[in-house]
């Protein structure tokens, strides 16, 4: 059957017919939020390439939280960025790190908040790499050292759940740190801690006003060694098949907008709860067009998380999420 019989604006003629018949929403309960927290007092500083992204020292974070609980937002995806770095990151696993000390208090504040911790060590290294780096004297190359780093992962993994997070979130792409971590929460009685696997994390130019803020841009080199190639989709399948076998609770691909179809081809082969990372730079191009005057902020945004779901997000971690929540409660 085909037109004039079959007319597609039949289901199109008004709001409430719109309505009866749409297939995907946003939800605030969709969202998170990504915090970033630093050392010192009374430091709330807009990050230049983020507009409307704040560091916060902890005595100003309570206000944050505060204001993202309000919203009806669910969690927060936190990030730390240490007073000092070493080879190590000894400070990503120290008890009074920032994140751990940050953690504690949020839990205080609102224990309903679910604080997600971003488990890497880039902004703890000197080197600004995601795990240990290794200089092969022969070579003259830079090696990260993938197992020597999981230890250390895994120690930054127990101190995070330790202080109360609620969900381990590791974005160092290391092989085998789903199982690392899961085995090293276990072993200290934190088996009921999830682990949020980002499994499919490409090597992107997308994370350029991140590294600004978290001042963890790599030393020399660059992530490509543990990080996918852009050019690669089914290598997601086997990236996110080995996490679900190591014990991951929740998929993610990040970034979000340029890899629609490896999320979906996520969605179509596993069954895990899947996220969606709408990543700094995909944030910043929309906040400088519309500081420009050139788009309709709100739209554009509320069409983008909604495309994500469409694509089969169920989760979406986006810098947007205060002001997306604002605007789907004026709705
Ligand atoms: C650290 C980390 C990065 C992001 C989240 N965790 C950056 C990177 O891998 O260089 C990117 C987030 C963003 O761009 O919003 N491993
Ligand atoms: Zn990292």
């Amino acid at each position: 059957m085909s037109f004039p019989v079959v007319r597609h604006r039949r289901l199109r003629g008004s709001a409430a017919m719109r309505n009866l018949v749409r297939e995907n929403a946003l939800s605030v309960h969709d969202l998170i939020q990504p915090i970033f927290v630093e050392a010192g007092t009374n430091v709330k500083s807009e990050i230049p390439s983020m507009p409307g992204v704040y560091h916060f020292s902890l005595d100003r974070l309570e206000e944050e939280i505060h204001e993202i609980s309000e919203l009806g937002i669910q969690g927060i995806l936190l990030f730390g960025v240490p007073e000092t770095k070493d080879a190590v990151g000894s400070s990503a696993f120290a008890e009074d790190g920032i994140v751990q000390q940050a953690t504690r208090l949020i839990k205080k504040w609102n224990p309903n908040l679910l604080v997600i911790a971003d488990t890497c060590l880039c902004q703890f290294t000197d080197t600004g790499h995601c795990g240990v780096v290794h200089h092969n004297p022969e070579t003259g190359c830079a090696d990260i050292a993938n197992d020597e780093s999981l230890e250390l992962l895994v120690r930054t993994a127990v101190s995070q759940a330790k202080a109360g997070a609620d969900i381990i979130a590791p974005s160092n792409m290391m092989d085998g740190y789903v199982h690392a971590i899961r085995t090293g929460l276990d072993a200290e009685g934190l088996e009921h801690v999830p682990v949020m696997a980002y499994s499919v994390k490409y090597s992107s130019a997308y994370y350029g006003p991140f590294r600004d803020a978290a001042h963890s841009t790599p030393q020399f080199g660059d992530r490509k060694t543990y990080q996918m190639d852009p050019a690669n989709s089914r290598e997601a399948l086997r990236e996110a098949e080995s996490d679900v076998l190591e014990g991951a609770d929740f998929l993610m691909v990040k970034p979000a907008l340029a890899y629609l179809d490896v999320l979906q081809m996520l969605k179509q082969n596993f069954d895990l709860p899947l996220v969606a990372y709408n990543v700094s730079a995909e944030y910043s191009m929309v906040k400088a067009a519309a500081q420009n005057g050139w788009i309709n902020e709100k739209e554009i945004v509320l069409e983008t998380l909604l495309g994500f779901k469409r694509a089969g997000a169920d989760i979406i971690l986006t810098y947007h999420a205060k002001d997306a929540a604002r605007w789907l409660k004026e709705s």
